[in-house]
C-alpha cells in the first residue's frame, strides 16, 4: 500500500495540452474517484501513474519514491483499464493467475493466491469457466481479480462498471468498496458517474480541461463547490447570476437577492448558486392568504414542467427569463400543476457563492 503524490504533472500530444499542471495527492489506503468530463485528462492521468505514459513536467512519487526511471512492471500498480479484455481462451482461474505467471510464479503459490483472489471477487465456484460463459458483472469482477492477485500498492480503476446496466452497477460499487476495505489498497477511481463518484469514495478530484478544478471529500465538494464548473458537474444547480452591489446581488431583470450573512464578495459580477432539493416551492395564492410579506429570499414565477420520479417531482419554474429547478420530496403536500405561479423560497445560508 502506499501514496501517490502528484507534482505539477503536465503532458502534452502535439498541441494539445491533456493534463495541466496537476498536483494532487492520494493518502494511503484512500478510495479516490476522478471525474470529469470525456477528454478531461483522467486516462492520461492514470497511465502516468502506471508508467505507460511520461510527464513532461512535474514528476510522481509512490511510496515517497520517484518513479520516472521505474518501469511499468516494477509499481507495484494494478490496473483495470476502461476497455479490460479477459483473454477469452483461459479459464477465469487462468486469466487471474495470468499476472502471476508472467512474474514468473509457479505452481502451489499461484494456485493459492487465485483461490484468494477469486474468493475476495467471490467467484471461487466459477474458477473453471471460461469469460463468454459469464455475466458481465462476473466478467468485470475477473478483471479484478486479475488487478488484485499480484497485491499492488496501487490499484488503478478506469470506468470499470460502465459496461455494466444501473442495477448490477450498483451492486458492483459495493462490491468495490468492500473489497478495497479489505485489500486496503489505495484505489484510484475514473468515473463520469457523479451518483458513482459521490456514493463511493473518501475524496473526489474533478478535472476540466486537464487540470483539477477542485479536490475534496465528497460532502465538501457538493455543498462547497468553489465554481460554476463544480457545482453543475457535481450534481444539479441553479446558478443565479448577476451584480453585487454591495449589499444585494441584483439580477438581469432586476430582481434582488440577499446572499448568505457570512459571505463578503467583492462588488461587481457575481454568482450564486442553489441546489434545486434547496428550493421550496410556494403557491403564490397560499402566500397572498396567509398574508407573509415578499421575503428576501424569495422569486417570483410560475411551474413550467413538472417531472415525476416515484419518491419526489422534479419543477421547472420561469422566472424572468430564467429557468430554475426545484426538487420536491412527495409528502402529504400535494402536487402542483403546470402554470401555476408560484414563490420560490430558500435559507440564505443554503446559497453557494461561487
Ligand atoms: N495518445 C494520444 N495522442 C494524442 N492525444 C491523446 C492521446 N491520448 C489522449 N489524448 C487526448 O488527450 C485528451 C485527454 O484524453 P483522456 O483519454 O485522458 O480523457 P478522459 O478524461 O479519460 O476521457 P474519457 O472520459 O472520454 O475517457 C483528449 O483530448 C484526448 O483526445
Ligand atoms: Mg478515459
Amino acid at each position: 500500500m502506499a501514496r501517490v503524490e502528484v507534482r505539477n504533472v503536465s503532458l502534452t500530444f502535439g498541441a494539445h495540452k491533456a493534463v495541466d499542471d496537476v498536483s494532487i495527492s492520494f493518502e494511503d489506503g484512500g478510495f479516490y474517484a476522478l471525474l470529469g468530463p470525456s477528454g478531461s485528462g483522467k486516462t492520461t492521468l492514470l497511465r502516468m501513474i502506471a508508467g505507460f505514459e511520461f510527464p513532461d513536467e512535474g514528476s510522481i512519487h509512490i511510496g515517497g519514491e520517484a518513479v520516472e526511471s521505474v518501469p511499468v512492471n516494477k509499481r507495484r500498480i494494478g490496473m483495470v483499464f476502461q476497455n479490460y479484455a479477459l483473454f477469452p481462451n483461459m479459464s477465469v482461474a487462468g486469466n487471474v493467475a495470468f499476472g502471476l505467471q508472467v512474474r514468473g510464479e509457479k505452481g502451489e503459490t499461484v494456485r493459492r493466491d487465485v483461490a484468494d483472489a477469486l474468493e475476495l471477487v467471490q467467484l471461487g465456484h466459477l474458477a473453471d469457466r471460461r469469460p463468454h460463459q459469464l455475466s458481465g458483472g462476473q466478467r468485470q469482477r475477473v478483471a479484478l481479480a486479475r488487478a488484485i492477485v499480484t497485491k499492488p500498492r496501487v490499484l488503478l480503476l478506469d470506468e470499470p462498471l460502465s459496461a455494466l446496466d444501473k442495477a448490477l452497477r450498483t451492486d458492483m460499487q459495493v462490491e468495490l468498496k468492500r473489497i478495497q476495505r479489505e485489500v486496503g489498497v489505495t484505489t484510484i477511481f475514473v468515473t463520469h458517474d457523479q451518483d458513482e463518484a459521490l456514493s463511493i469514495s473518501d475524496r473526489i478530484g474533478i478535472l476540466n480541461n486537464g487540470r483539477i478544478v477542485q479536490e475534496g471529500a465528497p460532502e465538501e465538494i457538493y455543498d462547497r463547490p468553489k465554481s460554476e464548473f463544480a457545482a453543475t458537474f457535481l450534481g444539479d444547480a441553479n446558478i443565479f447570476a448577476g451584480t453585487f452591489d454591495g449589499t444585494r446581488l441584483r439580477l438581469q431583470n432586476g430582481e434582488a437577492i440577499d446572499l448568505p450573512s457570512d459571505a463578503r464578495p467583492a462588488n461587481g459580477d457575481l454568482r450564486l448558486a442553489i441546489r434545486p432539493e434547496r428550493v421550496r416551492l410556494v403557491p403564490s395564492a397560499a402566500l397572498a392568504e396567509s398574508g407573509s410579506s415578499q421575503s428576501s429570499s424569495h422569486l417570483a414565477g410560475t411551474i413550467t414542467r413538472r417531472m415525476f420520479s416515484g419518491s419526489q417531482s422534479t419543477y421547472l419554474v420561469e422566472s424572468g427569463g430564467q429557468e430554475y429547478k426545484a426538487i420536491v420530496m412527495r409528502g402529504n403536500a400535494g402536487e402542483l400543476e403546470v402554470g401555476t405561479p408560484v414563490a420560490m423560497q430558500w435559507d440564505r445560508s443554503d446559497l453557494i457563492v461561487l
